[in-house]
């Protein structure tokens, strides 16, 4: 390999381009570790013996997700379709002229120049406020502090400022920790679906009630005091800001995670990070996405007959089918991202119009992540801060399970310590 992975910036290496391979002498610890299956190679789009296509190119994947012709069906949608069908649904689970009004309406929070002007200091005194704790206690555990980071900066943008208690993180927690299938007569499901029942009524009680009234009286630039204008009612304010809490604040406190161990287990990333332009700092983190995406699948079910082009041909996806689509896979996809696509290789150079560096790590078409700048700019204000601690080094890796709910890998128990 002609060059090692130094803190030189992308643009004075050499790059894919120039020696038609990856330029960067991978570092041994420079390779996916979220993944929970290893993903096929070479087989785009798939129909199982079950009827489900199995999607893993990039090609097939960006056209089903720019369709128009398909519908919601992860995050427990199954759940959301049993509720009445007079009411407001969820962002997340809207299609056609209602989701892309809602998208609208909404995209002001979510600007860059939005975020900047009215998120970037709640982000920096929070960064500031945990590096200083982890400073005078030698040792945390970033796991809870990623938490407590993604929960406060995502509720600043919903609206849940007004808590009667502390603790809403928990509260999230315990009810995103239920299983989809939960809702069964066995004992140990009942008691699991009773005790998510509770903390999503502890939830409202707690922290959305209390939110609603006080934009009832003084409305403000958040998403509930916009869902007020918009006639919801309480109930469906309730499951917006659950969808907004999953959506926000589980994905982010993971992705903050992942990145903090792949940077801390490379010093000369680590190094290149810290010195930086901003630019570059928000690829590097994309370039993480991308290799450990939060969101494992996407699935959606056709509305219509879809025809997908694939390998030169067509497929017919049949009206009513599900589709999963692999986003580990789709990320890896050579033909869009070069050789060694398991490897973190920041400045790789992409083979497809408009992809952004994380590709698919944000999702595509009409629900591609709004919050994508959010997670991005709060991930790296906190970063920058944490690395450039003298002394700091993993104390205990994290442990890996997997949370059903985004199909995306969970990590727990990130010790880190100051020598
Ligand atoms: C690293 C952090 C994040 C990741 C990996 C992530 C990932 C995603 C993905 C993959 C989708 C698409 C879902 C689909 O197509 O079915 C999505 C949608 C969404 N995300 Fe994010 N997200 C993150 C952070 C955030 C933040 C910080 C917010 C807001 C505060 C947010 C709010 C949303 C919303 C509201 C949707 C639904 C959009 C729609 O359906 O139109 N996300 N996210």
């Amino acid at each position: 390999m002609p060059a090692e992975l130094t803190s030189a910036p992308v643009s004075e290496r050499e790059t894919h381009s120039t020696t038609g391979r990856c330029p960067i002498d991978h570092h041994p610890y420079a390779v996916q570790k979220t993944a929970r299956t290893s993903e096929p190679v070479g087989v785009p789009i798939l129909r199982d013996a079950e009827g489900v296509w199995h999607v893993r190119g990039h090609e097939e994947a960006r056209a089903i997700l720019r369709s128009p012709d398909t519908k919601q069906s992860g995050f427990k949608a199954e759940l959301i379709e049993r509720l009445p069908r007079a009411m407001n649904l969820p962002i997340l689970y809207q299609e056609g002229k209602p989701h892309q009004q809602q998208r609208k309406q909404t995209a002001r929070f979510f600007t860059p120049k939005a975020v900047s002007a009215n998120y970037r200091r709640l982000m920096e005194t929070l960064s500031d406020q945990f590096v200083a704790d982890l400073q005078s206690a030698r040792r945390a555990d970033l796991s809870r502090l990623s938490l407590a980071l993604a929960v406060r900066v995502a509720a600043e943008i919903i609206g849940l400022t007004n808590s009667r208690r502390p603790g809403m993180e928990k509260r999230l927690a315990v009810f995103f920790a239920m299983e989809p299938g939960d809702l069964s007569w066995r004992p140990s499901a009942l008691l699991r679906y009773l005790r998510g029942q509770t903390q999503i009524a502890a939830f409202y009680l707690l922290d959305v009630r209390p939110a609603i009234k006080a934009r009832r009286r003084q409305p403000r630039e958040d998403v509930i005091s916009h869902l007020i204008a918009q006639g919801y009612r309480d109930s469906e304010i309730l499951t917006e800001c659950v969808t907004y809490g999953a959506a926000g604040m589980i994905t982010t406190r993971e992705f903050i995670s992942v990145a903090t161990w792949h940077l801390l287990e490379q010093p000369a990333l680590r190094a290149r990070y810290l010195v930086a332009p901003e630019a570059e700092r928000h690829a590097m983190l994309e370039e993480i996405l991308r290799l450990e995406p939060v969101v494992g699948h996407l699935y959606r079910r056709a509305t219509a007959d879809l025809q997908i082009e694939s390998n030169g041909g067509q497929v017919t996806i049949a009206e009513g089918d599900l589709i999963d689509v692999h986003i580990y896979a789709v990320n890896a996809d050579e033909a869009v991202v070069g050789e060694q696509p398991l490897a973190l290789c920041p400045g790789r150079e992409l083979h497809a119009d408009r992809v952004a560096p994380s590709v698919m790590g944000f999702g595509d078409g009409q629900h591609r992540c709004p919050g994508s700048y959010v997670a991005i700019q709060e991930t790296d204000i906190f970063l920058r801060l944490l690395l450039a601690l003298d002394g700091l080094r993993i104390e205990c890796a994290p442990t890996l399970s997997w949370n059903e709910l985004v199909t995306g890998y969970e990590l727990r128990d990130f010790m880190l310590a100051l020598d």
